[in-house]
């Protein structure tokens, strides 16, 4: 039997916090077409933008408002009338509209950056929410600095913004301080303290200047908060917010450490990865997790090999569930030959033992000097190793006739019986177990081979 798993709502700011992030400011026309892709990916809430901060995100905002219908649309002000009322301006059409009120309550932000003092602080809170509930049904409040905030004040801003009619309290790492205990006690004490709590919503809303936002989220998550704030490929302030599509796949690919669910459509993950960076010209590191390019890409032998045989010996995850079109095998100098014969027979070539022997030791020095062997370096290899001068017994046999005709293939001819290349003695396996040489010794050997090629 499953256990019933909550809901979380997934609120997406990348229009917002994330184009906050430098380089990565898209105009009207930029935002509308990402907040469509957000919409067929399915998330709960779009924060479009802070209408008071420019005319341009004014538009933005409003225009994402009144074309895109499913979502919630958020509009960012700050715990004052005119910035309110601009949001709500921009906001009014909306289907479905929020207005998302902050104020800082950390002494460091009250002290030197506000310079209000803690009665001060509560007493705008509350005015402010009561101003945008007079507005809007649908009111959101963050505590900026909520982590760097002495806790006992932060119940107290809490409970006068609940009592004004907040609707969703968002529990901000603004500067990316916390740890996953930490926030998960927080959750916890904020659930215990504030009167009311069960009426609203809690979320998390992580920066990463620790690389932890991700697993504060989570940690968010498991303690009580039921809606997380996040972005596409992380981007935000300084070092991002929490990544959406990790939040996500975490709770898909460890339902038993998060048995949560989100309406996010896994097969739009990456399409809105590639969209954001298209626009903001940003790339994603190739090593981000989900969406960056080599997150499914497998370049070591043993791991080729493997995911070959079975793509659950080296993916948590398929490609296609986050929507990446297959999985890649980089062929470099770590690649075994399994997967160089793969390739090769994607590109029209198959080869005796022999034969790819040849390919493969050329291969390997051809891979020391340059990192990755593209498609067009094997071609050149495959014709080079079998010029009617060179060494090699011609046996290219092209599978695709019209790849043929690129290669220049030579007829094949009768296969001798292959030669051994490899240690002949008794043959173990990895972990030095003798491997047994009986009727099927031949394709046993290649998969030791491939075993130590690859290593
Ligand atoms: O990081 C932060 O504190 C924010 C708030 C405006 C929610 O982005
Ligand atoms: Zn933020």
């Amino acid at each position: 039997m499953t256990a019933e798993r909550a809901r979380i709502t997934i609120f997406d700011t990348t229009l917002r916090d994330g184009e906050q992030s430098p380089g990565c400011s898209m105009n009207r026309q930029e935002k509308l077409r990402l907040a469509h892709q957000l919409d067929r990916l399915g998330v709960d809430v779009i924060e479009a933008g802070f209408p008071i901060a420019s005319d341009g995100d004014f538009e933005s905002v409003k225009a994402i408002a009144a074309v895109v219908r499913r979502p919630i649309i958020a509009g960012l002000a700050r715990a004052c009338r005119p910035d309110i009322e601009r949001a709500w301006e921009a906001l009014r059409d909306a289907a479905r509209p929020r207005i998302h009120v902050f104020l800082a309550t950390s002494d460091i932000h009250l002290q030197y950056k506000l310079r209000i003092t803690r009665d001060q602080c509560v007493e705008q809170a509350r005015e402010a929410i009561r101003f945008a509930k007079s507005l809007c049904e649908d009111v959101e409040f963050s505590p900026e600095d909520a982590t760097r905030t002495d806790p006992d004040f932060l119940c107290r801003v809490l409970q006068a913004v609940v009592e004004a009619g907040a609707t969703t309290l968002n529990i901000p790492d603004t500067v990316g301080y916390t740890v996953p205990a930490e926030f998960g006690n927080l959750i916890t004490t904020i659930r215990q303290r504030v009167k009311g709590i069960e009426k609203v919503t809690i979320s998390a809303h992580c920066h990463n200047d620790l690389g932890m936002a991700v697993a504060n989220a989570l940690a968010a998550v498991s303690a009580g908060a039921r809606q997380v704030e996040c972005t596409i490929n992380g981007i935000g302030e300084r070092a991002g917010n929490a990544s959406l599509e990790e939040i996500v796949m975490a709770m898909r690919v460890r339902p038993d450490r998060f048995a949560f669910e989100t309406s996010v459509v896994g097969e739009q993950i990456f399409a809105a990865s590639q969209m954001l960076s298209e626009i903001t010209g940003v790339p994603v590191q190739p090593n981000k997790a989900i969406t960056g390019r080599n997150a499914f890409a497998h370049e070591a032998g043993i791991h080729q090999d493997g995911v070959l045989k079975n793509p659950l010996t080296y993916e948590i995850m398929t490609p296609q569930s986050v929507g990446v079109p297959d999985s890649k095998l980089v062929l470099g100098k770590h690649s075994g030959r399994h997967a160089l014969s793969i390739r090769c027979e994607q590109l029209g070539y198959q080869f005796d033992r022999r034969a790819l022997d040849d390919i493969y030791r050329r291969f390997v020095r051809l891979a020391d000097k340059i990192k990755h062997v593209e498609d067009h370096h094997l071609l050149e290899l495959i014709r080079d190793t079998h010029k009617p001068s060179g060494s090699a017994t011609p046996l290219i046999e092209p599978i695709v006739a019209t790849q043929a005709a690129v290669v220049n293939a030579p007829a094949p001819e009768p296969t001798p019986e292959p030669s051994k290349p490899f240690p002949v003695g008794p043959q173990t396996n990895a972990f030095g177990v003798p491997l047994p040489l009986h009727g099927d010794s031949h394709h046993e050997q290649t998969q030791q081979e491939d075993y130590l090629w690859g290593v």
